[in-house]
């Protein structure tokens, strides 16, 4: 028995496990399914939430009337915590990288919608970013007010819970479908859904190996942060975890041109999803971890896939990011008589 700590109720839990008919048909041995974190709500979906409801259950035990957090302009981060902070009756202030764009779209119009305060810290400074948000969270302390600074993405030691959470989820899932995956599969950006999986999945003893496909740095450096957020995490809540033997399986090569930017591969992808099963993925993270578990099984018993009977891809939302995004798909081999 795991003992959580606080915890608000903000996500809509379980998700669906689902098997992918057609798409598993193409890979004769392989079952893919998927884990509908893109689910966990509409305005707050994707796996921000699981984190979140962790996060936010600290920030009002800590009394705090105001979350400031940080990301991307298209961060699915910052909306989730400007939409949860508006529910809850809180300020949310957003540091944001790089430079006010011309038009809201996106999840940064939901950003706008739900009241959040924007500041937008340029590219260049952005290694600034965390001494910017406590001097923030210190200065509104000077005018009377709390506030919680969330690092990028949630991640760290009280985000990791979310997805322990989701790990007991899962193993249930597993249970009422009699699968027995060999994988779990996520695309990972700031390491928090790739360390509570990793965690998870040895506090719930959950067999599948956790590969992780970033959108950004490499295998080192998720290597090196998932390391310190789980040791914060074992520190903090005394769980005697063993982070010496912890295996961080992170999966490069899909990445593309850089965090944000995609290669035409992935908009295939998340086109083709789209019409085969009905799912939608997003250029950002989930279209480029989708479609690099697909070449992983594509390469067979080179790849690191290889003998996999079954896989669980966890769909960790982001669909807003796609809007932006619009321009980058071809239609063009599209016609009204197909
Ligand atoms: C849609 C989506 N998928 C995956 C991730 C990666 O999760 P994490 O930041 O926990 O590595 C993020 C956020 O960074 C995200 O917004």
């Amino acid at each position: 028995m795991i003992e959580y700590p606080p915890r608000l109720d903000l996500a809509r839990l379980p998700t669906p496990l689902t098997r992918l008919e057609r798409l598993s048909a193409e890979f004769p041995g392989v079952d893919i399914w998927v884990k509908h974190d893109e689910m966990t709500g509409t305005e707050v979906s994707g796996n921000k939430v699981r984190k979140l409801e962790f996060i936010f259950a600290e920030a009002l035990a800590r009394d705090c009337d105001t979350v400031i957090t940080c990301g991307g302009v298209q961060s699915n981060h910052c909306r989730a915590t400007a939409v949860l902070a508006a529910r809850l009756g809180l300020k949310a202030h957003l540091l944001l990288r790089g430079e006010r764009p011309a038009e809201l779209s996106g999840n940064l119009l939901l950003d706008h919608l739900s009241g959040a305060e924007t500041s937008y810290i340029s590219q260049a400074d952005w290694h600034t970013h965390e001494d910017y948000g406590r001097e923030l969270q210190r200065e509104y302390e000077r005018r009377g007010r709390r506030a919680l600074f969330i690092p990028i993405g949630g991640s760290d030691a009280i985000g990791l819970w979310g997805y322990i959470a989701a790990c007991e989820e899962l193993r249930a899932d597993f249970e009422r479908n009699g699968i027995e995956p060999d994988a779990i599969v996520a695309a990972t950006g700031s390491g928090g859904t790739q360390s509570g999986l990793l965690v998870g999945r040895e506090l719930f003893g959950l067999g599948a190996r956790v590969l992780a496909f970033n959108v950004c740095d490499d295998a080192a450096w998720f290597d090196r942060k998932v390391r310190r957020d789980v040791t914060n995490w074992n520190e903090r809540y005394e769980m005697g975890f063993d982070v010496d033997n912890l295996q961080v399986t992170t999966i490069e090569g899909y990445m593309g041109p850089g965090y944000g930017v995609a290669d035409p591969e992935v908009y295939r992808t998340i086109a083709g999803v789209a019409r085969q099963e009905g799912i939608f993925l997003d250029p950002v993270y989930t279209g480029k971890a989708f479609s690099g578990m697909l070449s992983e099984l594509r390469k067979g018993a080179g790849g690191c896939l290889a003998g996999a009977g079954a896989v669980v891809f966890v769909h960790t939302g982001g669909l807003f990011g796609v809007f932006p995004h619009h321009r980058q798909f071809d239609f063009s081999q599209d016609s009204e008589d197909e």
